[in-house]
């Protein structure tokens, strides 16, 4: 398969791409991005890197760090996290209240926000500095020591938050959180502000294409087991209400963030991260969906 030259002219039929996306900017400091970047990274299970456009250049990762604090949790609690949320797909947007209600407080997944709030709290119960844990986690996944979050973005976010906090609130009042509701915000916030590339974001999900096991040093990190659920987690849920849209178009596991990042892998040959920053109005790159779209359309590559 010739990846290479199948990224370039996908690079080169997106040129003109009518991209009619928004920035996000419901977080102020997100909106101070160039919304033209434009960049893909596909990492090969043979080791060959491929690569067009903005690959290198760091951006706020948001609801893609869901990935990696779910398997930290995954790690720590095995089938009991089960306990505190669901495996179904939400239907609905990632910051929505009116399900969480009617379901007594349990997540319907890990991906969307109150999902990734209960793993907050999972985190926090833990560890005696969660964050410090994810950054050790993304730097060792991926190989890249100087991955760090970025205080602008999260502290614009716990600005604005307000919905965050009344999604953990509210499972606050049905007991679905223990730790102090500032506290779990904090881990969320600023696991949702890691900076990385496109070429960090496929390096580090290479561990889910690769059984579990890094790549370049061949370290299990994690069972086989866990990453087939991982992995069954990011095809149905992983683009929230767009999660059936992503799968019929593109059809491989992944994650979006409000960054306008996307990862994605097929299992046992390649992942690859695309970034885009504006979004659909479902809160997924618009460019980036229609990127990885061409991507598994050339490549006749499928994992069903
Ligand atoms: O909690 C939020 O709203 C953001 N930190 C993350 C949302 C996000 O990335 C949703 N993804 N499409």
């Amino acid at each position: 398969m010739n990846y290479s030259k199948i990224i370039h002219q996908i690079e080169h039929e997106l040129q003109d791409f009518p991209n009619n996306g928004k920035v996000a900017s419901y977080i102020p400091e997100l909106s101070k991005v160039d919304p033209e970047m434009f960049g893909l990274h596909l990492y090969c299970i043979d080791g060959n890197h491929h690569s067009f456009g903005d690959s290198t250049e760091r951006f706020s990762i948001q609801s893609i760090s869901k990935v990696f604090s779910l398997t930290l949790a995954m790690q720590l609690l095995g089938d009991d996290l089960w306990k505190r949320m669901d495996v179904e797909p939400s239907g609905n947007a990632y910051n929505s209240l009116f399900q969480l209600e009617r379901e007594n407080g349990i997540p319907r997944n890990p991906f969307i926000n109150s999902g990734a709030l209960v793993i907050s709290d999972i985190l926090v119960s833990e560890y005696d500095n969660p964050k410090d844990e994810i950054l050790k986690f993304v730097r060792k996944i991926s190989g890249k020591h100087t991955i760090n979050f970025n205080e602008k973005v999260a502290q614009s976010e716990k600005q604005h938050g307000h919905r965050n906090a009344a999604l953990a609130n509210l499972m606050k009042s049905f007991g679905n959180i223990k730790n102090d509701i500032n506290a779990i915000l904090d881990v969320y916030f600023y696991q949702c502000s890691l900076a990385m590339s496109c070429e960090e974001l496929a390096s580090a999900f290479m561990l889910f294409a690769n059984e579990g096991k890094i790549l370049e040093t061949n370290e299990q990190v994690i069972l086989p087991i866990k990453v087939q659920r991982i992995n069954a987690l990011m095809q149905t849920c992983g683009f929230y209400d767009e999660a059936g849209e992503f799968a019929f178009r593109v059809g491989l596991p992944g994650k979006s963030g409000v960054g306008g990042g996307i990862v994605t892998v097929h299992p046992e040959k390649y992942s690859a991260a695309v970034w885009s920053p504006k979004l659909n109005q479902k809160g997924n790159s618009l460019l980036g969906m229609e990127t990885l779209e061409r991507l598994t359309t050339k490549t006749g590559l499928s994992i069903f």
